[in-house]
């Protein structure tokens, strides 16, 4: 099994590895004899066993690759690309120079002029190789004992199908498709098959309302919407095709048609640029409407490959299973394209991990032999064994040291490392995570950058903090994951992103490097440790994570005051053991209006019908008035220290326009 820090060893030295674009502290990882761990020396090391077969097997290793990797970009990442399949080489330098941002019109670009297709690369590049016969899915569905399965040669087949129906319904290059599909094998095949095409896909997860659907398809207008009739999710139905029929009245009515699949299996390939949009994915900011965050082909199939080859230490026996869905960018490149471009066999399960019951998710891993899973920090422990487990995977919060150590020594039997994998929709992979074979671990820190990644800590004026510190997570120069724009709006994409700190791409998150370590005031930056190692601590905007479904609070808002009860709405994230983070609602009602208990079920209802059942409010606050400035900013502040019941931290009152109306929200708390 794999040792913990505190009972055999620990690190001796630091060592600073100067690299050309930047530095990063790293461990030298000579190892000493027994060692009484600090919190910070709190290490869990990789079995001898386990590195010995890792791709990355020593500190040593990974420092070289991720030297080079930032040194030489194009030639670190030309060398990983002249693996895939291209129609022909790119005929301009890999990236574009040095990634300067500090000079504007930001325009990233990798492999430009080279010709490939991903769908291409996932399918039938590892069919000629020799895996046609090999599982590329294992379909599980919501009821028990309703599966399916697909080689890699029948899902190319269906995948063939599919493009030739969207071909023959007038779907071209760079035209738009959405997508709206529950987990069935059919979404990553809808995906595969628009790709085919050059078509450009935009998955909408088939939890947002219809509103929230027309709202997408009003922005990326797309030539087709893919849906299918009804799902099963739990014990419940729900009929998507009602929901797409209702968002099309509010978008464009079209012809509708059903889709019948009596097309041919094989279906020429469209070669595009690498350039070339693969997809667009909306998110949640901390303002306005969702983002249409904007991937291409060739840089993003790279980075997705290699993030999960390495972070997972994937190899061709493994039976790998995530258990996010495709309407998020997890399921994208780390149930779709990562997994399927490395020939893996992947898992996908069309239900909720609680259903019939709490052991359902470790009945699949049994079931399937999984030995790679990756999923996010809230689930359950049961009966199962799990013996076939041997990596684990963790995503979209912070993961608590407890709740770490949990998932280590329960579901992997202390047997199986943990990659806390930290990145984001707009960075396509993987950021900072670890190699698991490569370091030690520390409960509840993502480590270090992947190769290529170069992340900074700078502070409120953008300057660059060195060595142990806490502040705004950068990322410096770029990596061919990263999003390339926002669709139609190239202006949002360079303030949201590049203003905030001149140079650098902002990631909206905290960061530290002394464990444990918070910041005060409702903002969590991040910090990194005096071993390099990084403690992501959550956003430092008015973005907030919900069981993994990020969600501006700005969203949340504006359906609540669309309310014609509602004056005005304020909406903070507070913690919640299930769902990570839960949604906070403070409400003012019009003018004599009284609460009532139906009142706040229609306010919950509203926002579930304009954006959907997972971002409905878990409390609603009845608040005669908001605690602002004398200039009339909402001191959010105040109320996320209200909604936490920390009443006394609730720090400077003296600046609000009217501080008794503090005093009267905390009298209404429990009402
Ligand atoms: C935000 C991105 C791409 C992952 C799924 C969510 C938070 C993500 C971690 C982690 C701590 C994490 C960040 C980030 N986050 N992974 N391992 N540890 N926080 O993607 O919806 O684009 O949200 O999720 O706050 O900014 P997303």
């Amino acid at each position: 099994g794999m040792a913990t820090g505190n009972k055999l060893r620990h690190v001796e030295s630091l060592q600073e590895m100067p690299s050309g674009a930047g530095k990063i502290s790293c461990l030298n990882a000579v190892i000493l004899g027994e060692a009484l761990a600090s919190e910070e020396n709190d290490l869990v090391f990789p079995s001898d066993d386990f590195a010995r077969q890792a791709h990355v097997s020593s500190p040593q290793q990974y420092l070289e690759m991720y030297k080079r990797s930032v040194e030489d970009p194009a030639g670190f990442w030309s060398d990983i690309a002249s693996e895939f399949y291209w129609k022909q080489k790119w005929d301009q330098p890999v990236c574009s120079e040095n990634f300067d941002f500090r000079k504007g019109n930001i325009s990233i670009q990798w492999f430009k002029g080279g010709l490939t297709n991903i769908c291409y690369n996932c399918l039938d590049r590892n069919i000629e190789s020799g895996n046609a016969d090999k599982i590329a899915i294992y379909w599980e569905g919501n009821d028990l004992g309703v599966e399916d399965s697909l080689t890699y040669a029948q899902l190319l087949d269906r995948v063939c199908q599919l493009a030739n129906y969207l071909k023959a319904i007038g779907v071209k290059k760079g035209d738009a498709v959405v997508i709206y599909l529950p987990m069935l094998m059919e979404l990553p095949i809808a995906m595969l098959a628009c790709a085919r095409i050059g078509a450009v896909h935009s998955v909408v997860f088939a939890g947002f309302s219809s509103e929230s659907l027309a709202q997408r398809i009003l922005d990326c207008k797309p030539k087709v919407v893919i849906t299918c009739n009804a799902v099963k999710r739990g014990a419940k139905a729900i009929h998507l095709k009602d929901i797409v029929d209702a968002a099309l009245v509010d978008s464009a009515k079209n012809g509708i048609s059903d889709f019948v699949p009596k097309y041919p299996p094989t279906c020429e390939v469209e070669w595009v640029d690498a350039e070339d949009p693969l997809f667009l994915l909306y998110t949640s900011g901390s303002t306005g409407k969702p983002k249409g965050v904007l991937h291409t082909t060739g840089g993003y199939m790279v980075y997705t490959a290699t993030t999960f080859k390495y972070a997972f230490d994937y190899k061709p026996s493994d039976i790998y299973w995530c258990t996010a869905d495709c309407g998020w960018i997890t399921g994208h490149s780390y149930v779709t394209y990562g997994p399927l471009l490395n020939g893996a066999s992947v898992v996908v399960f069309e239900g909720a991990p609680t259903y019939p019951d709490a052991g359902r998710c470790w009945d699949i891993v049994d079931k399937f032999k999984v030995t790679i899973f990756y999923t996010a920090p809230t689930l359950y422990v049961t009966r199962y064994s799990r013996k076939s487990l041997r990596v684990l995977g963790s995503v979209g919060e912070p993961i608590n040291p407890s709740a770490w150590r949990w998932f280590f020594n329960v579901v992997g039997n202390s047997r199986c490392p943990i990659s806390d994998t930290w990145w984001q929709t707009e960075t396509g992979g993987f950021m900072i995570t670890p190699l698991p074979g490569a370091w030690p671990l520390k409960p509840g820190s993502a480590t270090f950058p992947f190769f290529g990644v170069q992340p900074v800590i700078v502070d409120e004026k953008g300057v660059e903090i060195e060595g142990e510190c806490s502040g705004y997570l950068c990322v410096k120069s770029s990596w061919p994951g990263a999003f390339r724009t926002l669709y139609g709006d190239h202006e949002r994409y360079e303030t949201t992103y590049f203003k905030p700190f001149a140079g650098y791409y902002f990631t909206g998150d905290g960061c530290s490097r002394s464990n444990g370590q918070k910041i005060a005031d409702g903002l969590h930056p991040c910090f990194r440790d005096k071993d390099g190692y990084h403690w992501l601590t959550g956003r430092v905007d008015d973005v907030i994570n919900v069981s993994g479904h990020r969600i501006g609070t700005a969203e949340v808002e504006s359906a609540l005051v669309s309310h014609p009860k509602c004056a005005e709405a304020a909406v903070v994230g507070v913690e919640h053991e299930v769902k990570g983070q839960g949604i906070y609602a403070f409400i003012t009602l019009v003018e004599g209006e009284p609460y009532s208990e139906e009142l706040r079920k229609s306010l919950i209802l509203t926002v579930r019908k304009q954006i959907g059942a997972f971002a409905a409010p878990d409390k609603i606050h009845w608040a005669p008035g908001l605690p602002k400035t004398r200039s009339g900013k909402i001191m959010r502040r105040i109320l996320r220290k209200i909604a936490s019941r920390q009443l006394d931290e609730l720090g400077d009152t003296s600046t609000l326009a009217e501080p008794h109306v503090v005093e009267q929200l905390i009298e209404l708390a429990d009402r």
